[in-house]
């Protein structure tokens, strides 16, 4: 794999060389690395001659982009409204203690990214916890061990 600091040729190579590949080329980037290292940004806005905080703008409006590294599940908790008053909120402090986080965030072995998002559109299941591309309906604090077990790749520290 490429560095961080160079464009992988083959992305590029895959798409024409101008502004309307910016979103397929940055998905590809995203795709490989699970998030957008600052070099690659520049260097794409250079070879598709876009402005700079253009592809900023771009890589900070969608949800998809993540401009810090992002950990191997990605884990995002719902805390719209029917999420909320359904306990979502205890469902996040259950996680983030569980993962020793102090607060959203990746933790440092890049097992888990945590973050809260405004509901995925499935409210009838609230609350409800995204892993990947994985939905958790009805989740509960006495789940959230049992949900991280699934996708820990390395046994469970007790
Ligand atoms: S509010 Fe959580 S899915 Fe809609």
């Amino acid at each position: 794999m490429a560095t961080e600091t160079e464009v992988i040729p083959e992305i590029l190579a895959q798409f024409d060389q101008t502004r309307s590949s910016l979103i397929p080329i940055l998905q590809e980037i995203q795709n490989q690395y699970r998030y957008l290292p600052q070099a690659m940004l520049r260097q794409v806005a250079q070879k598709l001659d876009v402005p700079l905080p253009e592809v900023y703008h771009v890589a900070t409006f969608y949800n998809c982009f993540s401009l810090e590294p992002v950990g191997r599940n990605l884990v995002q908790v719902c805390l719209g409204t029917a999420c909320h008053v359904r306990g979502a909120p205890k469902v996040l402090d259950r996680l983030l203690t569980d993962l020793k986080l102090p607060a959203p965030g990746t933790t440092p072995d890049m097992e888990f990214t945590v973050r809260t998002v405004r509901c995925v559109g499935c409210c009838g299941l609230a609350p409800v916890v995204r892993v990947n591309d994985s939905t958790h309906p009805n989740m509960s604090q006495a789940k959230v061990k049992g949900m991280l077990k699934k996708y820990y790749s390395k046994p469970a520290a007790q």
